[in-house]
Protein backbone atom coordinates (compact mmCIF):
# COMPACT_ATOMS: atom_id res chain seq x y z
CA UNK A 1 0.00 0.00 0.00
CA UNK A 2 1.61 3.54 -0.67
CA UNK A 3 0.21 6.72 1.25
CA UNK A 4 -1.78 8.37 -1.27
CA UNK A 5 -1.39 12.33 -0.87
CA UNK A 6 -4.05 14.81 -1.53
CA UNK A 7 -3.64 17.68 -3.77
CA UNK A 8 -2.74 21.18 -2.37
CA UNK A 9 -4.85 23.99 -4.09
CA UNK A 10 -2.80 26.99 -5.03
CA UNK A 11 -4.16 29.89 -4.78
CA UNK A 12 -3.42 33.94 -5.80
CA UNK A 13 -2.65 35.69 -2.71
CA UNK A 14 -3.71 39.17 -2.85
CA UNK A 15 -2.46 41.50 0.04
CA UNK A 16 -2.13 45.46 -0.70
CA UNK A 17 1.89 45.18 0.22
CA UNK A 18 2.91 42.49 -2.42
CA UNK A 19 0.90 44.43 -4.66
CA UNK A 20 2.79 48.14 -3.81
CA UNK A 21 6.15 46.64 -5.11
CA UNK A 22 4.55 44.49 -8.32
CA UNK A 23 5.05 41.16 -6.74
CA UNK A 24 2.89 38.38 -7.18
CA UNK A 25 2.62 35.35 -4.83
CA UNK A 26 0.13 32.05 -4.90
CA UNK A 27 0.15 30.53 -1.81
CA UNK A 28 0.49 26.64 -1.72
CA UNK A 29 -2.35 25.37 0.80
CA UNK A 30 -1.10 22.58 2.14
CA UNK A 31 -3.45 22.94 5.49
CA UNK A 32 -6.26 22.23 3.11
CA UNK A 33 -4.80 18.73 2.48
CA UNK A 34 -6.38 16.89 5.27
CA UNK A 35 -8.09 18.01 8.35
CA UNK A 36 -5.78 15.96 10.75
CA UNK A 37 -2.66 15.16 8.89
CA UNK A 38 -2.07 18.58 8.04
CA UNK A 39 0.57 20.66 6.26
CA UNK A 40 4.09 19.76 5.51
CA UNK A 41 3.87 16.81 8.15
CA UNK A 42 1.87 14.23 5.18
CA UNK A 43 4.85 14.77 3.11
CA UNK A 44 7.43 14.77 5.72
CA UNK A 45 5.90 11.23 6.92
CA UNK A 46 5.12 9.33 3.98
CA UNK A 47 8.64 8.23 3.45
CA UNK A 48 8.37 6.81 7.48
CA UNK A 49 4.97 5.27 6.83
CA UNK A 50 6.17 3.58 3.93
CA UNK A 51 8.92 2.06 5.48
CA UNK A 52 7.05 0.95 8.86
CA UNK A 53 4.91 -0.48 6.58
CA UNK A 54 7.56 -2.68 4.83
CA UNK A 55 9.65 -3.44 7.83
CA UNK A 56 6.35 -4.63 9.17
CA UNK A 57 6.87 -2.37 12.28
CA UNK A 58 3.76 -2.26 14.99
CA UNK A 59 4.05 1.10 15.65
CA UNK A 60 5.96 4.71 15.60
CA UNK A 61 7.39 6.60 17.81
CA UNK A 62 8.84 10.13 17.30
CA UNK A 63 9.50 13.63 19.58
CA UNK A 64 8.18 16.87 20.08
CA UNK A 65 6.42 19.14 22.24
CA UNK A 66 3.45 19.82 24.32
CA UNK A 67 1.39 21.81 20.77
CA UNK A 68 3.54 19.59 18.46
CA UNK A 69 2.18 19.69 15.09
CA UNK A 70 4.54 16.96 13.97
CA UNK A 71 3.11 14.55 16.89
CA UNK A 72 -0.31 15.35 16.09
CA UNK A 73 -0.01 14.36 12.37
CA UNK A 74 1.86 11.17 13.14
CA UNK A 75 -0.92 10.01 16.20
CA UNK A 76 -3.47 10.67 13.55
CA UNK A 77 -1.12 8.86 11.01
CA UNK A 78 -1.07 6.06 12.92
CA UNK A 79 -4.48 5.88 13.98
CA UNK A 80 -5.69 6.08 10.08
CA UNK A 81 -2.75 3.79 9.11
CA UNK A 82 -3.16 1.02 11.54
CA UNK A 83 0.14 1.83 13.42
CA UNK A 84 -0.09 2.03 17.05
CA UNK A 85 2.22 5.26 17.92
CA UNK A 86 4.42 6.74 21.30
CA UNK A 87 5.30 9.96 22.07
CA UNK A 88 8.28 11.28 23.56
CA UNK A 89 7.71 14.68 25.10
CA UNK A 90 9.79 17.53 25.74
CA UNK A 91 9.16 18.87 29.79
CA UNK A 92 7.06 17.34 32.49
CA UNK A 93 3.46 16.23 31.57
CA UNK A 94 1.09 18.86 30.59
CA UNK A 95 -2.37 19.03 30.02
CA UNK A 96 -2.72 21.38 26.12
CA UNK A 97 -5.31 20.46 23.54
CA UNK A 98 -2.51 18.78 21.39
CA UNK A 99 -1.85 16.64 24.56
CA UNK A 100 -5.47 15.73 24.96
CA UNK A 101 -5.61 14.77 21.13
CA UNK A 102 -2.63 12.81 21.16
CA UNK A 103 -3.92 10.89 23.97
CA UNK A 104 -7.46 10.44 22.24
CA UNK A 105 -5.91 9.81 19.10
CA UNK A 106 -4.27 6.53 21.09
CA UNK A 107 -0.86 7.76 21.35
CA UNK A 108 1.13 6.50 24.40
CA UNK A 109 2.92 9.64 25.80
CA UNK A 110 6.37 9.79 27.91
CA UNK A 111 7.89 13.00 29.22
CA UNK A 112 11.32 13.28 29.29
CA UNK A 113 11.66 16.25 31.24
CA UNK A 114 13.87 19.05 29.44
CA UNK A 115 17.56 17.60 30.33
CA UNK A 116 16.19 14.03 28.63
CA UNK A 117 14.61 15.95 25.45
CA UNK A 118 18.16 17.48 25.03
CA UNK A 119 19.92 14.62 24.69
CA UNK A 120 17.80 13.79 21.54
CA UNK A 121 20.96 14.30 19.34
CA UNK A 122 23.45 12.10 21.28
CA UNK A 123 24.49 8.58 19.59
CA UNK A 124 22.52 6.19 21.61
CA UNK A 125 19.18 8.19 22.57
CA UNK A 126 16.91 5.75 20.84
CA UNK A 127 18.55 2.40 22.50
CA UNK A 128 16.26 2.17 25.55
CA UNK A 129 13.36 2.26 23.11
CA UNK A 130 13.95 -0.08 20.62
CA UNK A 131 14.31 -2.56 23.04
CA UNK A 132 11.49 -1.30 25.21
CA UNK A 133 9.48 -1.13 21.62
CA UNK A 134 11.09 -3.66 19.35
CA UNK A 135 10.50 -3.53 15.46
CA UNK A 136 8.93 0.11 15.91
CA UNK A 137 9.68 2.48 13.24
CA UNK A 138 12.00 5.49 15.56
CA UNK A 139 10.97 8.83 13.50
CA UNK A 140 13.44 12.06 14.31
CA UNK A 141 12.34 15.24 15.82
CA UNK A 142 10.04 17.01 13.38
CA UNK A 143 10.04 14.07 10.63
CA UNK A 144 13.37 15.32 9.79
CA UNK A 145 16.13 13.40 8.21
CA UNK A 146 16.82 12.61 4.25
CA UNK A 147 13.22 10.77 4.12
CA UNK A 148 11.25 14.11 5.46
CA UNK A 149 13.32 15.90 2.76
CA UNK A 150 12.76 13.55 0.01
CA UNK A 151 8.82 13.46 0.89
CA UNK A 152 8.63 17.01 0.22
CA UNK A 153 10.14 16.91 -3.45
CA UNK A 154 6.49 16.17 -4.44
CA UNK A 155 5.50 19.87 -3.00
CA UNK A 156 7.06 21.26 -5.81
CA UNK A 157 5.35 18.51 -7.95
CA UNK A 158 2.02 19.89 -6.58
CA UNK A 159 1.93 23.30 -7.25
CA UNK A 160 4.11 23.41 -11.00
CA UNK A 161 1.18 20.50 -11.99
CA UNK A 162 -0.94 24.29 -11.15
CA UNK A 163 0.80 26.99 -12.81
CA UNK A 164 -1.41 27.25 -15.51
CA UNK A 165 -4.41 27.43 -14.02
CA UNK A 166 -3.19 30.82 -12.59
CA UNK A 167 -1.82 31.80 -15.70
CA UNK A 168 1.62 32.04 -14.74
CA UNK A 169 4.00 30.69 -17.32
CA UNK A 170 6.56 29.94 -14.39
CA UNK A 171 7.85 31.05 -10.82
CA UNK A 172 10.64 32.68 -9.82
CA UNK A 173 11.33 31.58 -6.14
CA UNK A 174 9.68 29.97 -3.26
CA UNK A 175 9.36 31.09 -0.06
CA UNK A 176 8.23 28.99 3.48
CA UNK A 177 8.94 28.91 7.05
CA UNK A 178 11.85 26.70 8.19
CA UNK A 179 11.13 24.50 11.79
CA UNK A 180 13.88 22.20 11.11
CA UNK A 181 14.93 23.24 7.61
CA UNK A 182 13.53 19.82 6.50
CA UNK A 183 10.58 20.97 4.01
CA UNK A 184 13.32 23.72 2.85
CA UNK A 185 15.63 20.84 2.53
CA UNK A 186 13.20 18.84 0.23
CA UNK A 187 12.22 21.96 -1.64
CA UNK A 188 16.15 22.37 -2.83
CA UNK A 189 16.83 19.08 -3.67
CA UNK A 190 13.91 19.13 -6.07
CA UNK A 191 14.54 22.46 -7.51
CA UNK A 192 18.24 21.35 -8.70
CA UNK A 193 18.93 25.18 -8.30
CA UNK A 194 16.10 25.85 -10.92
CA UNK A 195 14.23 28.48 -8.74
CA UNK A 196 15.95 29.97 -4.94
CA UNK A 197 14.16 28.33 -1.74
CA UNK A 198 13.65 31.51 0.66
CA UNK A 199 13.43 29.82 4.20
CA UNK A 200 12.00 32.62 7.15
CA UNK A 201 13.12 31.16 10.51
CA UNK A 202 10.95 29.94 12.99
CA UNK A 203 13.63 29.48 15.31
CA UNK A 204 16.96 31.22 16.42
CA UNK A 205 19.84 31.63 14.18
CA UNK A 206 21.62 29.64 16.83
CA UNK A 207 19.42 26.25 16.41
CA UNK A 208 21.45 24.27 13.82
CA UNK A 209 19.24 25.16 10.78
CA UNK A 210 21.78 26.10 8.36
CA UNK A 211 23.95 23.12 9.00
CA UNK A 212 20.53 20.74 8.60
CA UNK A 213 20.09 21.96 5.31
CA UNK A 214 23.50 22.02 4.43
CA UNK A 215 23.67 18.21 5.27
CA UNK A 216 20.85 16.94 3.62
CA UNK A 217 20.88 19.66 0.36
CA UNK A 218 24.43 21.37 0.12
CA UNK A 219 25.00 25.10 0.17
CA UNK A 220 23.67 26.28 -2.77
CA UNK A 221 19.75 27.35 -4.44
CA UNK A 222 18.55 28.86 -1.17
CA UNK A 223 18.36 31.82 0.96
CA UNK A 224 17.65 31.74 5.05
CA UNK A 225 16.20 34.94 6.69
CA UNK A 226 15.45 35.62 10.41
CA UNK A 227 11.76 35.17 11.52
CA UNK A 228 11.51 34.71 14.52
CA UNK A 229 11.20 37.59 16.59
CA UNK A 230 12.93 36.82 19.76
CA UNK A 231 12.77 33.33 19.60
CA UNK A 232 10.68 30.17 18.98
CA UNK A 233 7.24 30.43 19.78
CA UNK A 234 7.55 33.77 20.76
CA UNK A 235 4.47 36.06 19.88
CA UNK A 236 4.09 39.59 20.61
CA UNK A 237 1.43 42.60 19.02
CA UNK A 238 2.64 43.53 15.86
CA UNK A 239 2.89 39.93 13.99
CA UNK A 240 -0.64 39.20 15.89
CA UNK A 241 -2.08 42.08 14.09
CA UNK A 242 -0.52 41.80 11.14
CA UNK A 243 -2.25 38.08 10.64
CA UNK A 244 -5.40 39.30 11.53
CA UNK A 245 -5.18 41.78 8.51
CA UNK A 246 -3.79 39.54 6.27
CA UNK A 247 -6.61 36.80 6.86
CA UNK A 248 -9.01 39.75 6.30
CA UNK A 249 -7.27 40.31 3.25
CA UNK A 250 -7.01 37.03 1.82
CA UNK A 251 -9.43 34.53 4.00
CA UNK A 252 -6.66 31.89 4.47
CA UNK A 253 -5.88 31.16 7.94
CA UNK A 254 -2.24 31.58 9.44
CA UNK A 255 -1.09 30.13 12.86
CA UNK A 256 1.42 32.81 14.62
CA UNK A 257 4.79 30.45 15.15
CA UNK A 258 5.85 29.42 11.50
CA UNK A 259 3.48 30.65 8.70
CA UNK A 260 2.47 34.43 10.48
CA UNK A 261 5.89 34.91 11.25
CA UNK A 262 6.72 33.49 7.33
CA UNK A 263 4.39 35.50 6.27
CA UNK A 264 5.66 39.16 8.05
CA UNK A 265 9.23 38.53 7.00
CA UNK A 266 8.55 38.02 3.82
CA UNK A 267 6.41 41.63 3.71
CA UNK A 268 10.25 43.47 5.53
CA UNK A 269 11.74 41.79 2.54
CA UNK A 270 9.74 42.60 -0.03
CA UNK A 271 9.07 46.21 1.51
CA UNK A 272 13.04 46.52 1.53
CA UNK A 273 13.29 45.60 -2.04
CA UNK A 274 14.68 42.06 -2.42
CA UNK A 275 12.19 40.59 -5.30
CA UNK A 276 12.08 43.56 -8.45
CA UNK A 277 8.82 44.06 -9.81
CA UNK A 278 7.25 41.73 -11.54
CA UNK A 279 8.84 38.49 -9.31
CA UNK A 280 6.15 35.82 -8.74
CA UNK A 281 6.26 33.41 -5.60
CA UNK A 282 5.10 30.90 -4.22
CA UNK A 283 4.60 30.66 -0.67
CA UNK A 284 4.06 27.54 1.45
CA UNK A 285 1.01 26.87 3.35
CA UNK A 286 2.66 24.66 5.86
CA UNK A 287 -0.55 24.20 8.18
CA UNK A 288 -0.04 23.64 12.17
CA UNK A 289 -3.75 25.48 12.31
CA UNK A 290 -3.81 23.13 15.33
CA UNK A 291 -1.43 24.44 17.76
CA UNK A 292 -3.30 27.61 17.31
CA UNK A 293 -5.19 26.09 20.25
CA UNK A 294 -1.62 26.79 22.15
CA UNK A 295 -1.51 30.44 22.27
CA UNK A 296 -4.89 31.82 21.54
C1 LIG B 1 3.20 24.61 10.67
C2 LIG B 1 4.64 24.33 10.46
N1 LIG B 1 5.28 24.98 9.48
C3 LIG B 1 6.58 24.79 9.24
C4 LIG B 1 7.32 23.90 10.00
C5 LIG B 1 8.77 23.77 9.70
O1 LIG B 1 9.05 22.62 8.97
P1 LIG B 1 10.53 22.05 8.96
O2 LIG B 1 10.78 21.48 10.33
O3 LIG B 1 10.49 20.99 7.93
O4 LIG B 1 11.44 23.17 8.68
C6 LIG B 1 6.69 23.17 11.02
C7 LIG B 1 7.37 22.18 11.86
O5 LIG B 1 8.50 22.05 12.08
C8 LIG B 1 5.33 23.40 11.27
O6 LIG B 1 4.67 22.75 12.25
Amino acid sequence: MTFELPQAPLQSLNLPWLQAAGVEAAVLRLDLIDPLISGNKWFKLRHHLDRARQSGAPGLISLGGNHSNHLHALAAAGKRFGFATVGLLRGHAQDTPTVRDLQALGMELHWLGYGGYRERHQAGFWEPWQARFPGWHCIPEGGGGPAGAQGCALIVEQARAQLAALAWPDYHAWWLAAGTGTTLAGLVLAERGAHTVHGALAVPANHGVAQTVEVLAGSAGYQLHAACRGGFAKVDDELMAFIADCEGHTGVPFEALYTGKALLALREQVEAGLFAAGTRLIFVHTGGLQGRRGYL
